[in-house]
């Protein structure tokens, strides 16, 4: 359509006032907001980051782990509240639901669709970084773990607490344990101990009404959701109670990357059958690049390389025999290896250097980021050779290192735990979780594109009815609740019986009765339906 140059600065006259009375009443809303949170809590006004502090940008940036969901026209929050107490939270939930604005709970802002922080809708971010607390009781090896803790803060507590206790939560050291457990969460020891999820006895959360609950007060069917149902759908978890792992004084580890041309495509068809049936002491986990190398015979040098990094909680000798005896392939030799201490296993699995002091693990900003999408997919059977050379040049249409695969191996505890058990219902039968990032830097659609036309190369290979993926690898892609009005039960299956198969259900009726206003949401939170 063509329009005369009077039409289109009309147009313009129109847009410019339309945004300024947007802005305005935008302005309006976090008044009458910040009103009515100092009314209700008299201690809050140092907690409270609104867009003229000059403290907002680096709080908010600071938890922001992908870039794609740091531009300038990403939606920022009204207000963000850094809450010290309980009852601040519940002054944040009360004055939300007062002025209806939507609420975003982040802890360590991991999530992959940046949930945690953006909202299409007018909203403020609840930022728990300030809840750090970690209470270990050391005659039940147990632990009441605060949301804001991330896993480097949790992994140097238990350490300073112990050095043969352990927790089977993630690998970087500043994702938070608030919405790693709410997801499920597995690391290392997964095929020891289970999920973070699996070691939870107890939990704090405030409701919609403000209420503070615990597993006695809230009653088992909430207790069960909020173990692996997905943050941000059944309350604010405040706080976790964890059942500590033992450890051995000494675990051994290693990373050892093979190419191509280094026979990789033999060794990884191997491994997808013998690593889901290691010992459970065992977790190799592998992650694959495209690297640009002289050593390759393609014309265009491009060659696909795995890192295979692997913990084993015993010593060294053991570990040897193990390795001879179920993954010889690899040809892992004695100097590839390392003993060490639990806790700086855990900082050699945040892609620190081994040696480094612990202390690192406290730091929440040190890790690089970049702007990502990233899927998942689990697989019940090896992908054939053919189908991985497949994968290999569907990895060379990238450029080098701007595709990550990552695999991480099942079986061991978790295929002794029942798919109802919690939420997260991927357990026995499952051989690995396959995890697709792409960095979205540069050609960001393009490169999305690339990530979608893998999804549906990858389809004969993983695991379908319903195509299987993992909460905490939250995508968009597929679909979202209404932002206005309810959503359909068929709607949120789309997502929910990915995630969940037939937990989904029992999530559904959980939250019809625990939230049924909805007021805990976001693009796919579990939605109240009446089943
Ligand atoms: C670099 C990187 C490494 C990762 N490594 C692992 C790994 O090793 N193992 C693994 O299992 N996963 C891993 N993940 C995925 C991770 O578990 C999820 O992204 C998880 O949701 C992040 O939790 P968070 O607190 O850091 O994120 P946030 O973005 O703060 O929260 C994620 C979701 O949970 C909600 N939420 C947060 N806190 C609370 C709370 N206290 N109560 C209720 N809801 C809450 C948020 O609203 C949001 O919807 C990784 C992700 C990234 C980006
Ligand atoms: C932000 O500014 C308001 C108003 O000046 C002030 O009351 C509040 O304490 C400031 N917040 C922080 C964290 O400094
Ligand atoms: C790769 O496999 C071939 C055939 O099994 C073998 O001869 C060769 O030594 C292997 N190469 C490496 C680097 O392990
Ligand atoms: C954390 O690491 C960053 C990046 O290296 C550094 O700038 C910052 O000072 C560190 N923070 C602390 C508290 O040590």
């Amino acid at each position: 359509m063509k329009l005369s140059a009077t039409t289109s600065s009309i147009c313009v006259v129109v847009v410019l006032l339309l945004t300024i009375s947007c802005e305005a009443s935008a302005e309006d809303l976090s008044d009458r907001y910040l009103e009515c949170l100092n009314r209700h809590s008299r201690d809050i006004s140092a907690s409270v980051h609104t867009p003229k502090n000059t403290t907002f940008a680096n709080i908010l940036l600071q938890s922001v782990n992908n870039l794609r969901f740091a531009k300038p026209d990403t939606p920022k929050p009204l207000v963000i509240i850094t809450p010290v107490r309980g009852s601040q939270i519940q002054s944040v939930i009360y004055c939300c639901r007062k002025h209806g604005i939507e609420m975003r709970i982040r802890s360590g802002g991991h999530s992959f669709e940046g949930l945690s922080y953006v909202s299409p809708v007018p909203f403020v971010v609840l930022d728990l970084v300030e809840f750090k607390k970690f209470d270990f009781e050391a005659k039940s090896k147990t632990a009441w773990v605060d949301s804001g803790l991330t896993n480097g803060e949790l992994y140097y507590r238990i350490g300073e607490a112990s050095d043969r206790l352990g927790f089977p939560s993630g690998l970087w050291g500043n994702v938070g344990v608030g919405g790693i457990i709410s997801g499920g969460g597995y690391g290392m020891m997964m095929r020891k101990y289970g999920l973070a999820a699996d070691n939870v006895i107890d939990a704090r959360l405030i409701d919609a009404n403000g209420r503070i609950l615990d597993r006695k007060s809230m009653g088992e069917d909430w207790f069960w959701a909020i173990r692996g149902g997905g943050g941000g759908s059944f309350g604010v978890v405040l706080s976790w109670k964890v059942k500590l792992v033992p450890v051995p004084k000494t675990v051994t580890v290693f990373k050892v990357t093979r190419s191509v041309e280094q026979n990789l495509t033999t060794i990884f068809h191997r491994y997808q059958s013998v690593a889901p049936k290691f010992p459970k002491e065992l977790d190799i986990r592998a992650t694959g690049q495209s690297i640009v190398t002289n050593s390759s015979p393609r014309s265009d040098k491009k060659t696909m390389v795995m890192r295979f990094e692997s913990l084993y909680l015993g010593g060294l000798d053991r570990m040897l025999l193990v390795m001879q005896q179920h993954f010889p392939e690899l040809g892992l030799l004695r100097e590839d290896c390392s003993e060490v201490s639990w806790l700086q296993a855990m900082l050699y699995f945040s892609e620190f250097d081994l040696h480094m002091s612990p202390q690192i693990l406290l730091n929440r900003t040190i890790l690089p980021r970049t702007p990502f999408k990233g899927r998942s997919d689990y697989t019940q059977v090896p992908i054939p050779v053919q189908g991985l050379e497949g994968l290999w040049e569907m990895m060379y249409k990238l450029p080098p290192r701007k595709g990550t695969l990552q695999f991480t191996p099942y079986g061991g505890r978790m295929d002794e735990i029942s798919e109802s058990a919690l939420p997260f219902p991927y357990r026995s039968r499952t051989l690995y979780k396959f995890n697709v990032l792409v960095d979205t830097e540069t050609d960001e659609e393009a490169r999305l594109e690339w990530l979608r036309s893998l999804a549906r190369y990858l389809t004969p290979y993983v695991t379908k009815n319903p195509r299987s993926a993992y909460v905490n690898y939250v995508n968009l892609w597929m679909g979202t609740n209404n932002l206005k009005g309810t959503t359909s039960y068929e709607q949120a299956s789309r997502w929910g019986k990915r995630y969940f198969k037939n937990n989904f259900d029992r999530l559904v009726q959980i939250k019809s009765a625990v939230d049924p206003d909805n007021f805990f949401r976001h693009e796919q939170s579990i939605p109240p339906i009446t089943l």
